[in-house]
């Protein structure tokens, strides 16, 4: 045996001893055999010491001595890998062995986000309305002067456009102050030899308002209309008197006050009986005993006709309520900013 092969199995050998006397003391610490692993694989280790010895061998020993050279180093390598693994598991036990699993302690509360209260509101009344066989429709934040006014019956010189101030896009186009042109465009769709149409459309809608506790330039109501024939006002009354008590309660009453919307005829302000002091009066409803809660009418001949409807042949009824309003009647909100400024103390209120 050569000389070069002599240390080489004597390396070997003593590696493989400290390796496996590193794993009998199940050592948790793997600096020892990094150091180890160092010495003998090492750019500057034994096993490169050993290599120096290649130049005294002689060129035909030398293939043979590399050879077994070669393989001690695969030897040690695998060897290194194997104790390793084996002193991570070890390590991996004994961590797991110290950890012990407290079922009792209380979880961590995940915080669970909410519907707001206006959608909440609006999904209701959906609700109600989709079970009496009426669609949802959709309508435009930005409108026509053509839809928003003409066509609800405030040609351009209508003083009651003075009420309805807006943000104008262009002389023409417009964010609109209220729902009531969806009421145009879905009698523009519908095809009345299918029967009546039914629909209601909620939304945003937007005025010229200095915004304060009741006021916002911006809020959301809901639209709704029927047009068929034989509808009257006894429908009109009977549907809100439903829909209002599911609201409200079904001790509460309604009553019909006379009004005037340019687009309904005749036209009416619809109060409900106070729910707080069930119509004596009270703070709530300011001593009267009744709630302002919505605007109602038939819809006037004049807007039939412009959607190319008989009118003596069909007749309506459309009505549109104040979302915040009713949100704000309902839960005791004061002050209508707390919709919008998405303060969680507000939000939180009606999870
Ligand atoms: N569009 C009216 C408003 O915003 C409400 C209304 C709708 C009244 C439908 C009558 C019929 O004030």
């Amino acid at each position: 045996m050569s000389s070069i092969e002599e240390k080489l199995a004597q390396l070997s050998q003593a590696t493989l001893d400290s390796l496996k006397a590193i794993s009998e003391n199940k050592q948790e610490d793997l600096q020892d055999l990094q150091e180890l692993r160092v010495s003998v694989l090492g750019k500057k280790g034994s096993l490169t010491e050993i290599l120096k010895g290649m130049k005294d061998v002689s060129a035909e020993m030398r293939p043979i001595i590399g050879k077994h050279v070669n393989e001690a180093r695969d030897v040690l390598t695998k060897a290194f890998e194997e104790t390793a693994q084996f002193l991570e598991e070890k390590r991996v036990e004994a961590q797991l062995a110290k950890e012990s699993l407290d079922v009792t302690l209380p979880g961590r509360k995940l915080a669970r986000g909410s519907r707001h209260i206006l959608s909440q509101t609006s999904q209701e009344i959906e609700d109600m309305f989709i079970g009496m066989g009426y669609q949802v429709v959709d309508g435009f934040e930005v409108e026509s002067d053509f839809y928003n006014f003409e066509r609800m019956n405030l040609p351009k010189d209508h003083p009651a456009r003075d009420m309805q101030d807006t943000f104008y896009i262009t002389e023409e186009i417009l964010m609109r102050t209220h729902t009531s042109p969806v009421q145009a465009r879905a009698m523009d769709a519908h095809d009345f030899s299918k029967g009546p149409l039914k629909m209601i459309s909620p939304g945003r809608v937007f005025r010229r308002d200095t915004d304060d506790a009741t006021h916002s330039h911006q809020f959301h109501q809901i639209e709704g209309l029927v047009v068929g024939s034989d509808i009257s006002m006894a429908d009109l009354t009977g549907t809100l008197e439903l829909v209002i008590k599911k609201m409200f309660g079904e001790e509460r009453s309604i009553r019909l006050r006379p009004s005037y919307f340019p687009f309904t005829e005749p036209s009416v302000e619809v109060d409900v009986s106070c729910f707080k002091c069930g119509g004596q009066g009270c703070n709530v409803c300011k001593q009267t005993g009744w709630i302002e809660i919505l605007g109602a009418g038939m819809v006037h001949p004049h807007v039939l006709e412009m959607s190319g409807i008989d009118s003596q042949k069909y007749s309506g009824f459309a009505f549109g309520l104040g979302q915040e309003r009713i949100a704000m009647l309902r839960y005791g909100i004061n002050d209508i900013r707390g919709f919008y400024q998405g303060d969680l103390r507000f939000s939180e209120q009606f999870k």
